[in-house]
């Protein structure tokens, strides 16, 4: 496990994604039911990443996104496109990471708590099928090297799953 702030996190964050990518292809590799495996890969990356206080993930349904299987307190169930952090991501189509919530236009507070997030969206034939939202209550948890092994894991999510 690694710990945000030590000297040691350049190297020890990609192995670290790389243990979790190996662990989420074990885990949802028993079946590819999307509810059975968004669930556990959030139950994955909660217990499994430090300092977090939600990770889970909204579903586009509708034109907008519905909140789907997650770990953490009780969430927003419905949010825009291109609005908060969530709908910005799935309208961009990229991955979005915020040092500050309290600095970023629009953010959507479900849990007071949350200070920094990165979200990241789920992609199948260059649609955009969701988004997974990860929620930190400590300023700028996340970094660009957070951001590729969590592109990482949805990756495998995407090849286990039947979206
Ligand atoms: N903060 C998100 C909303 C989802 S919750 O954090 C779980 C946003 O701004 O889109």
């Amino acid at each position: 496990m690694f710990a945000a702030t030590s000297p040691a996190t350049a190297t020890a964050k990609p192995d670290h994604y790389a243990s979790l990518v190996a662990q989420a292809s074990a885990l949802l590799g028993g079946g590819r039911d999307r509810t059975a495996n968004a669930a556990n890969l959030a139950a994955l990356l909660f217990h499994g990443l430090p300092d977090l206080n939600w990770a889970g993930f909204y579903w586009l349904k509708d034109g907008e996104l519905l909140l789907g299987p997650f770990q953490g307190k009780p969430a927003c169930v419905r949010i825009a496109l291109g609005k908060g952090v969530c709908g910005t991501a799935a309208a961009d189509r990229c991955t979005v990471v915020v040092p500050d919530v309290h600095d970023f236009p629009g953010h959507i507070a479900c849990d007071s708590a949350s200070r920094s997030e990165v979200v990241v969206p789920v992609m199948k034939s260059g649609a955009v099928l969701g988004v997974l939202d990860v929620d930190s209550p400590s300023r700028a948890r996340f970094d660009a090297e957070d951001a590729r092994g969590l592109e990482a894991v949805v990756a495998a999510f995407v090849e286990a799953t039947d979206l």
